[in-house]
Parts: C-alpha cells; structure tokens; sequence
C-alpha cells in the first residue's frame, strides 16, 4: 500500500484534507442537515462517526436500530461529506454487560473494573470476542458497501484507560495458553525466566499467573511476557474485526486511532493488517500528563511542546511503510481544536496553535487532520471538552482557524530523510520494569536523542530496529535494551554504510529479560567495541560530568575492545577516567544521561558525514516533506531563524 493504492481506494487522499468527529446520536435530527452543511463550508471532507454509539444501534439483544444511522450517513453524504464509519465495540452496553459480566475487565488488584464509562473490556475473554465480531459484521454487513462510507476505525483507542492488561479469568486461560505455545515446555519457560530464583519454577502450566498481586516486584521476565501476550490480545482482537471489514466492505480502508506515547502494546505488531495509521493529538493535555519541567509545562501551556507532538508524529508514520521503504503517510483522527478536559488545569490555547498543530502534521507526513469534536457536548462526562462549535451552536475559536487554512490541497507527498532512530516496545516493557535510577525511563531516554535532532533542524524516521534500515546514513539507537544475534547481524549490516549511535543501556538484556552470561553487550561487543563495567543510578540533584558535560540520571562506563577509542571519559565520581562515550569504526556508544553530550556527538557525526545541520531554539522547529519546508513557532515570541524567514508568535511559515 502506498499514498497511490490509497488513492485508488479513497482519491481524495491524493491531498492534505480535513475532517471532523461527530456524534449524531448526540443531537436531536432536526439539527444534522444544518451541521453538515456548515461542516461542508468549513471546508471538512471527512466525518468520523458512530464508535460509541453501540446502544442505539442495538438498544437489546439482537434487536436492531438503523434508522438514525442511516439518517445520519444519508445527510453527511447529502452534503458530499465522506464518512469513517466505526465498530463500536470501545462501549459494550449494558444489557450486555448483564448478560456477559465474565467480559468486564480486572485491574492489577483484583478488583472488577465496571460498567459506566467506556473500555470495560478483556480483549481476550471468548464472549467479548464473539460479540465484535456479531456487531462488527452487523454495521459492516448494512453499510459496508454505502456510496458513502470511504473507511473504517476499528474501536477506539486501544488500552485507552489501562485497559490492554486484564487480570481476570478469561486473562489467566489466554496467558497459559500463549505461554504453551511460545515455550513448548515448562523446562524452557523456566529457564527463560530464570524462574530457579526465589524457587519461582513452575510444574505444571495452570500454576502460571499474570504477574500482579505478588509480595514484592514479580521476576520481570515473567511480566515482559505478560506484556507480549497483552499485545498480542489486542493484535487478535482487532484482526478479527480487520478481516470481517475487508469481507464486507470491499474497497475501502481500515485504520485505528492509536494514543500519544501509549506503551501497552506493540504498535507494530498492532497496525500489521491497517492501510494506513492514525492517532490522535491532544498537544496540551499530553505536555501536561508529560514528565516534563514545570517550567516548560507553563511556557507551552497553551501551544504544547513541538517535539512531543513530533516524536508522535514521526513514530505514526514508521509503523507502517510503503514499497519504497517511506513511512506511510497516516492520520491525525483526533486532533485537538480547543480545551481539553482531562488534565488537572485545561488552559485555553494560544490563538493560532491549532493553525500550527494542523501544518506540522502536514510537514510531518500527515494525509489528513480531523478534529475533535463537531460540537462541544452538552452532556455527561466530556461536557467540560471543546469542539468547533460551542454548546450554543456558535463556532469556537478553533473553528475560525480551520475554515482560514491554507493547508487542504497540498500533495501528500512521502518524507524522506537519512536519519533513523531506532524504537522497538520489547526494549521499552524491559527497559521500564526496572528503571533502576529515580527519573530513568525509556521514553525519557530516547527522547533526549530525538529531541538533539529535532533542535538540529534534523528531520527523523522513527523504525523498528528489525526493519531495513539501508536508506539511511546515521542510525540513532538511544536504548535497545534487548539484544538478540539475528538484532546484532542486522546492526553490523547496517554499520557497513551508516554511522551507528547507541545510547547507554544498549544490549544490556537477551528477548527474554535475562543479562547476557558473558555481561553487556552480549552478542554485540564485538561490533559495538566495549564491554559493560559499571552503571550509575543517579538520584536527583547527584550529578557527574563527563568530558566536561553535566551527566544526571544515569551514567555507565565502559572497557574498550581492540580497534575502539575511548572519545571521552568520566571527569569526576566513582567512574572518574573511566570510558563514557567508546568509538569502533562506525558505531559510537554514549553512557551517559546528558543532553548537551548527546547533541555534540550527534553534530559532529553529521559534519563528518555531510548531513547539514541548523540550531534551533526550544519551540521552533523545521520540517520537509517532499519539495515544501515548514517552519513552527510554539513560542509566544516572534523568531527569526538562521535562513532568514521570520515567524510571529505561535505561527506557522511555508516555503
Ligand atoms: C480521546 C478519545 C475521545 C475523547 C477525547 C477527549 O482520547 O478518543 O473519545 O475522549 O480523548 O479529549
């Protein structure tokens, strides 16, 4: 699939397009002609519909009521509107649920999570499974075939709300099972899991459970496993739904809205089988539930943080790639158009910030951007949240600055750049089960490169480590926890051709959780050229320098190999003249935690090898797609840039 097969599918995906969410269900009928009229003057193309809605549809068991969606689909179309239909099986209802209550999920204390808001599902209970798939083949079996219906989402948000790990029954029997299959044998899980450790081996397979409600922290490859297994559950899950769509509603595609940072399950597992993917971009809700500095949290309360958004962005487009190797182009399906409701403070944002949010999807490689909501709710939970229009039908700031843009119509051109950096989930569940210094995490780590980059001017593909990574000439690895042969063959192809970055804690874990028996890096030390000798937890406020760097967070100091160069060592501490940053051929591996370090390196690896680089301030940054540059200023302060071309505040600028 490429943007030219998606074309084929939908053309109107050829260019940049607008959209809306939208609850028809919401308002009385006399008001839907006159809402689709002015979402058409708007200049919206497509309408998302329908993903909540189970209720209506089917008000008692195998009792169904299309009228209203019918209705609703004909008036959207009426007005050339083109409609994402959705399975509504995020919002099982009630009746349901009293029928079903073995399909309710269990949180990790044992207690039943229960009816009264959305998600109250175990992606692998038997009868949940069976009912998605009898009410993904109702809607898809009525309007799969509508002139009007140009794609679907499946659910909504998977493992929104920490639903993607269940621990009840139905949990129990799908894990044992999954465990059988991926070990054959209680001898090899045993080992696998180092389970001879506090006398954890297992005798027969129902002694297994998942691993919450023990007395202190369970062995961690017991829940590495339990997070590929969760994974998988929401992957079968949704790939029941997939298939039933493709029969039923030939030619048109399939997405889902997947969430911003969301760590629960493997997304590329996830979005194998979608034409292309989407999620959903709440910039100031995001940098408020980030681990950022209070102080960046209130300089960008009303515009959020462009390399938060960014790194979303460019992780959305590499899930998925076209034949070419390009990322694919994806959806922004919820895009944020005014206050949120589901941080502590909702700040109203800055005018223009949803201006500037649309363009830099557009620069990231976005086909579309469809906001959150038509109009603001006037009832129950999210009746605090913004859309376009106002409760009072009037249209809300957002509004006016979507119905202005100049964006729809851009060619939907791929991006393409040299640099890589390397993301995969099974190092993320490894690396965050046992951080082991206060502050450490994955995310937080790999966004230190990512963010180094970005405030180069550098643009950046997002790919997993096992994908082919010829295309590229440096390839930023900020923490590839676990490391397996077949991982290390691919790397030393790579290191061939590119320059290779490592960040610390690289190679420190085999796949299943355990330290290599010959220590870090295990099978890559040859390529890599060091070996681990020790590592740092540093507690905030202890720091250490390295080559003249402040280090905080983490440090880890290395034994060189023969053919590697020490680059820097440690200044001061208990690793003092110890290795922080070794060199063999073309891979460099940094140990330590210490932003102004990283972006040294990564600007002289990019002078030696001709990648052209630009500092940037925090806030304002620079993005391609195909011959177009976009410029974004979240800042409240007019920028000059170092081109020349000159921003106001909170702006975006083309050229
Ligand atoms: C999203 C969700 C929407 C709505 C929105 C509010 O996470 O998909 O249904 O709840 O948040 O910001």
């Amino acid at each position: 699939m490429s943007i030219g097969s998606l074309a084929r599918l939908d053309p109107a995906q050829e260019t940049f397009t607008l959209g809306v969410c939208y609850y028809p269900e919401h308002w009385p009928r006399d008001r839907w002609a006159g809402y689709a009229k002015r979402m058409r003057v708007a200049g919206l193309t497509y309408v998302r519909i329908a993903e909540f809605a189970w209720s209506r549809m089917e008000p008692e068991a195998g009792r169904y009521e299309w009228d209203w969606l019918d209705e609703a689909v004909e008036t959207l179309h009426a007005e050339g509107l083109r409609v994402v239909l959705c399975t509504p099986t995020a919002t099982p209802p009630a009746w349901l649920v009293r029928a079903h209550p073995e399909i309710l999920p269990v949180d990790a204390e044992g207690r039943t999570r229960e009816f009264g808001s959305r998600k109250h599902y175990d992606h692998a209970s038997p009868v949940y499974r069976e009912q998605s798939r009898r009410i993904t083949r109702e809607i898809a079996g009525r309007y799969g075939e509508h002139p009007a219906v140009v794609g679907w989402q499946t659910d909504n948000e998977f493992g929104c709300h920490d639903t993607t790990r269940s621990y009840g029954p139905a949990t129990q029997v799908a894990f044992r099972e999954w465990l059988a299959r991926r070990y054959g044998s209680l001898d090899v899980l045993n080992d696998a899991w180092g389970a001879v450790f506090w006398s954890q081996e297992y005798t027969a397979w129902d002694q297994i459970l998942p691993p919450n409600l023990t007395v202190t922290e369970p062995n961690p490859s017991h829940v590495l496993d339990f997070s590929r297994y969760a994974s998988d559950m929401v992957a079968e899950f949704q790939a029941e739904q997939v298939a039933i769509l493709r029969e039923l509603s030939p030619g048109r595609w399939v997405t889902h809205n997947f969430m911003i940072f969301f760590s629960d399950f493997d997304h590329y597992r996830v979005a194998e089988g979608l034409d292309f993917v989407a999620w959903d971009n709440y910039p100031t809700g995001m940098l408020d539930r980030s681990d950022q500095s209070d102080e960046v949290k209130i300089r960008f309360a009303r515009t959020g943080e462009p390399d938060l958004i960014g790194f979303n962005h460019d992780l959305y487009r590499g899930l998925l790639r076209d034949e070419d190797g390009t990322g694919r182009a994806f959806w922004v399906m919820e895009q944020q158009c005014g206050q949120v409701n589901w941080t502590p403070s909702n700040p109203l944002p800055a005018k223009g910030a949803v201006a500037v949010w649309t363009a830099q999807a557009y620069a990231h490689g976005a086909s579309t951007v469809s906001y959150f909501r038509w109009r603001a709710a006037t009832m129950a939970q999210e009746l605090m949240h913004s859309g376009l229009i106002r409760h009072d039908e009037t249209d809300d700031r957002g509004m006016a600055e979507v119905a202005t843009l100049e964006l729809p119509g851009r060619a939907n051109v791929p991006t393409r750049t040299p640099v890589a950096l390397l993301h995969d989930y099974e190092s993320l569940w490894a690396y965050d089960s046992q951080p082991h210094g206060e502050g450490a995490s994955y995310w937080g780590q790999v966004l230190q490169y990512y963010v180094a980059l970005r405030s180069l001017g550098i643009d950046v593909d997002i790919v997993h480590p096992d994908r082919d990574l010829s295309p590229y000439r440096l390839v930023v690895a900020p923490a590839l926890h676990l490391m397996s042969p077949e991982r290390v063959a691919l790397l030393a192809t790579v290191a061939h051709h590119a320059r290779v970055v490592f960040g610390p804690r690289t190679a420190y874990r085999t796949p299943t959780g355990r330290v290599h028996e010959d220590g870090a890096p295990g099978p890559l030390r040859d390529l890599a050229g060091w070996s681990l000798m020790n590592v740092d937890g540093l507690r905030p406020g202890l720091t250490q320098r390295a080559g003249g760097h402040e280090v905080t967070v983490w440090a880890e100091c290395y034994r060189p190999g023969d053919g590697a160069e020490v680059l820097v060592t440690y200044d001061d501490g208990p690793m003092a003249s110890a290795a922080a940053i070794v060199r063999k051929g073309n891979v460099t591996t940094i140990g330590s935690w210490s932003p102004t370090l990283i972006s040294s390196v990564l600007r002289d690896i990019c002078a030696e090898i001709g990648i052209e680089t630009t500092d940037l301030p925090r806030g304002v940054r620079v993005s391609r797609r195909g011959g177009l540059t976009t410029a974004v200023n979240f800042t409240a302060e007019a920028v000059t840039l170092p081109s020349g071309h000159a921003l106001g505040p909170v702006s975006y600028l083309q050229w």
